[in-house]
């Protein structure tokens, strides 16, 4: 049951990974959906190359991290708990700057798991215009990789280790055969997750060169989330009622995974080592601290990664009163009803795509110079 395949707009069909026959039939690459193709047109206004200076210079921006915050204090949750109050000054730096490691590393390890998902979705679609989508997702995604790789790199030399939540949850989608459970799982709660948390970092961070890089690759994700939105517009008000429940619990499920997981000290037990801090006493400082009530106010924050992915669940006609109250509990699920159903931070994306088309129309015009020369 939990494999089994719902796809409803043919577009959306899908071979066996292995039955590589069935993709040169001779009647197969004429029926090819243009649905996608204006997303696919507009990849080349949002080019652009983590390797090249004109887009990010990764040597610009020197910071000296014993010293220097890269998100405010206030990002770093531990310290507003009595872990702060066995720590000194630098320690706590410190700390803060390890936890955004950790957070760029699990968008890293994200990245990644976004890579190897629409890798799949080419080797499993059978339309060729919906393959072509997932071809130019799955390049994208790659300088995502590549473009993180080179900031963790720049700023600590390597990545943190993948939280046991981002990495079951990336298991279970890259290697389902599934399609719904591939394309909610990434585009919907993954991209949603990451479009929340790229406008928050983007917004707050105090490194000018993380701010540009997160642009960037924002502009690439609005694309990303807008491929999900066509999914579901297409197959969820086609479900019976037995499917919609099934797909519906799933979501359900994986986000109430990821609400209470993600980003717990569990998760960031490795952080913690080099501080003496025991995690499971880092925990129940954070829940001492820290309210279910102070959680929804929280959540009141148009850019909140859990209210944005909610919100985008929600646009999907993925939840109905089945698990309204999953989400209700956290939300005001008709204030989120009423709001436009633009993903959140997409007036950055945009604001990225005007400076991109200006930096590959310069690009343009030096190679026409080359070629009349
Ligand atoms: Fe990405
Ligand atoms: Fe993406």
């Amino acid at each position: 049951m939990s494999e089994r395949h719902i796809t409803y707009d043919r577009i959306y069909n899908t071979v066996d990974r292995d039955n590589f026959d069935s993709l040169i039939e001779v009647d197969r690459y004429a029926d090819r959906t243009d649905a996608f193709d204006s997303i696919i047109s507009a990849t080349v206004d949002h080019f652009w190359d983590p390797t090249d200076t004109r887009y990010v210079d990764f040597n610009s921006e020197p910071l000296d991290l014993t010293e220097q915050l890269i998100m405010p204090t206030d990002f770093c949750i531990e310290l507003k708990t009595s872990v702060a109050d066995k720590l000194d000054a630098q320690q706590k730096i410190r700390l803060a700057n390890q936890n955004t490691r950790f957070i760029l590393s699990s968008i890293l390890h994200g990245e990644q798991g976004a890579l190897s998902l629409s890798a799949s979705l080419t080797q499993i679609l059978r339309d060729p215009g919906a393959m072509e989508y997932a071809a130019n997702q799955t390049r994208e995604e790659a300088r995502h990789v590549t473009g993180f790789t080179n900031y963790i790199t720049t700023r600590w030399g390597t990545p943190l280790q993948s939280g046991s939540t981002i990495r079951s949850l990336l298991n279970e989608i890259v290697k389902s055969p599934a399609v719904y459970k591939k394309l909610i799982g990434m585009q919907m709660l993954i991209e949603g997750l990451a479009m929340g948390a790229f406008a928050t970092i983007q917004r707050e961070t105090h490194d000018p060169l993380l701010k540009r890089l997160i642009q960037f690759t924002m502009s690439d994700e609005a694309f990303h989330h807008k491929f999900g939105k066509i999914w579901a517009d297409r197959t969820i008000p086609q479900l019976t009622e037995e499917e919609h429940e099934h797909v519906e619990l799933w979501a359900a499920e994986a986000f109430q995974v990821l609400l209470f997981n993600l980003v717990n000290a569990e998760q960031k037990q490795e952080i913690y080592k080099e501080f003496d801090l025991d995690w499971q006493w880092v925990r129940s400082a954070v829940l001492e601290a820290f309210s279910e009530e102070d959680r929804r106010a929280d959540m009141t924050n148009n850019t909140n990664i859990f209210r944005v992915l909610i919100k985008t669940l929600l646009k999907a006609g993925i939840i109905t009163d089945r698990t309204r109250h999953v989400y209700q509990a956290w939300v005001d699920m008709d204030e989120l009803a009423k709001e436009g159903d633009e993903v959140a931070g997409h007036d950055v994306a945009m604001a990225a795509m005007e400076e991109l088309k200006l930096i590959n129309g310069g690009r343009q015009k030096m190679g026409a110079r080359f070629r009349t020369n």
